[in-house]
């Protein structure tokens, strides 16, 4: 049990070994690739900014925004709040989420930036609910499994609040 009732599911340790392994996979799937790496903000970013430096091959960043949840919970419209700001056709492109929890996000992403005619797209989750197995074939490269409660903590929040803790909890009812 961590500090302020928040139960620990995954360290900043185990999250940063875990991030190498997904790395050498990226690595090997991507080289000599024009990789764009797209995070879908708010919640990939610190799990982007990780991933990204540790790549050792070249990339460029791009960022999309789409908002579909209200006060921790799914309104279960998909929003989109700004758009890449990079054209990717002809590209490869690596999708980079932090959770896919209903998977209305990514099903709605994925089919968005199949519109742009990408060369191929391939999606690097943090996190996955376990409640969803029908989800899983959609994620390329994830990085653990959860439980289904709402989870906080890099990068991941709850109304607004947690996203600079290094771990990944829970709040401990
Ligand atoms: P989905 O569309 O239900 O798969 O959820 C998409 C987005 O909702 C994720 O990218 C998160 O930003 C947010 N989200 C879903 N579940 C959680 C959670 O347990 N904790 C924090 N954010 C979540």
């Amino acid at each position: 049990m961590g500090p302020n009732g928040i139960k620990h599911l995954y360290t900043a340790e185990q999250i940063q070994t875990r991030i190498r392994e997904l790395a050498r996979e990226i690595e090997r799937d991507f080289q000599g690739s024009d990789l764009v790496v797209v995070g879908v903000l708010k919640g990939a970013f610190v799990f982007m900014a990780d991933l990204v430096r540790a790549l050792n091959i070249p990339t460029r960043c791009d960022f999309l925004r789409v908002q579909s949840y209200d006060r921790d919970r799914s309104t279960g419209v998909v929003r989109m709040e700004f758009d890449l700001t990079q054209p990717i056709t002809d590209t490869d492109v690596l999708l980079v989420e932090d959770i896919v929890d209903s998977g209305r996000t990514l099903r709605y992403l994925l089919k968005h930036l199949q519109s742009k005619r990408p060369r191929r797209v391939r999606v690097a989750s943090l996190l996955y609910k376990e409640l969803n197995p029908e989800l899983r074939p959609l994620i390329d490269y994830l990085g653990f499994t959860v439980p289904n409660v709402y989870v906080i903590g890099y990068g991941l929040d709850s109304q607004g609040r947690h996203r600079g803790l290094p771990f990944i909890g829970y709040p401990k009812s």
